[in-house]
């Protein structure tokens, strides 16, 4: 069966990016290029797009799907936390709009060589970009239980982390942890469902999204995304974010308070003393969320929250 991604929240995110003839756009989160070829549509006939991601899959799958817009879509393999260099040498060094939609797309779901999810299962990897980085699978055979407890703790807010981490250690020994399907099979095993309280999301969700996030470096990433991305809006360019998790949406909510606000010193300081100024300016206030038709029909936007701002003249 053909696997598709379905854009999440594209009418939203079309009227807060609001492309327009002649603009430029990046998309630093390209997937299956859903919500770049909505901007290419209403940017006709001569505005255009930076696709970027760090999955040389996602690039070459888009490349051919998206081929009719010719030089208005221009993809490149790469980090979104690379953006300051990558946009400039690309050509898309002042843009009037840069978009963010995080996490995982539909195709990387279903990719049974790379372990993202339980149901497609395969070796765990997670890795976006499979030339970087240590795969999932190292990390549950070299950390110590310690660790791999911190980690699913941080990254995945797993009230069972110890005793998880515990396992995938003692499991070492015999049968290591080397697959999604031993993974999630372990989790089952430890974190059982209650038959009276039918859970809504897989017991191992949360541990899959953290070692996801250790993986990929996702929230450090993000941050560093975000604070290239202002730098490259001009005046009036509009920054839009779709994230799926509390991690990503509050770092995604501290960076435009910060950035609103222009004071950065620490709480405790009794006077301004950073002369940060003001560069944006709030668009959603707080927050968008998909409509109950849209999370029937695209399951996977349920998790979804879009903010956005606009770069101020300063
Ligand atoms: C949710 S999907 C994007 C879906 C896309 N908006 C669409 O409608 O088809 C997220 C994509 O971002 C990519 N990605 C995640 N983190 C990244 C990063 N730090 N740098 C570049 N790409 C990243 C993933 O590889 C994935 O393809």
């Amino acid at each position: 069966m053909e696997v598709g991604h379905t854009p999440v929240m594209p009418d939203q995110v079309l009227e807060t990016l609001a492309p327009a003839p002649g603009s430029l756009h990046v998309d630093a989160t390209l997937g299956g290029g859903g919500h770049t070829e909505r901007i290419l549509e209403a940017a006709n006939p001569d505005g255009r797009v930076l696709g970027l991601d760090a999955d040389q899959l996602a690039i070459e799958r888009v490349g051919a799907r998206l081929a009719r817009f010719g030089d208005r879509l221009v993809l490149r393999q790469g980090n979104f936390r690379e953006l300051a260099d990558v946009a400039p040498a690309a050509g898309f060094a002042q843009v009037d709009g840069a978009f963010f939609d995080l996490g995982l797309s539909s195709y990387q779901l279903a990719d049974r060589d790379r372990g993202f999810g339980f149901r497609a299962g395969g070796p765990l990897d997670m890795r976006f970009d499979v030339t970087r980085g240590v795969p999932a699978a190292e990390l549950l055979a070299t950390l110590s239980a310690d660790d791999l407890a911190a980690l699913f703790r941080k990254y995945g807010e797993e009230p069972a982390a110890w005793k998880i981490a515990k396992a995938i250690v003692a499991a070492r020994a015999s049968a290591p942890v080397e697959t999604a399907e031993d993974l999630a099979a372990l989790v089952e095993r430890l974190v059982p469902g209650n038959p009276r309280q039918p859970r809504r999301t897989h017991p191992a969700t949360r541990v899959f999204q953290a070692l996801r996030i250790s993986v990929n470096e996702e929230l450090d990433a993000l941050t560093e995304g975000l604070t290239a991305a202002l730098d490259l809006l001009r005046p009036g360019g509009r920054l839009v974010v779709l994230s799926y998790h509390s991690l990503e949406d509050r770092i995604v909510k501290r960076f435009l308070d910060a950035e609103r606000r222009g004071c950065v010193c620490a709480p405790e300081a009794p006077i301004c003393v950073c002369g940060h100024k003001p560069r944006l300016r709030l668009v959603t206030r707080p927050s968008l969320v998909p409509t109950d038709a849209e999370i029937e029909a695209n399951p996977r936007a349920r998790s979804a929250r879009l903010r956005a701002a606009e770069r101020l003249a300063a």
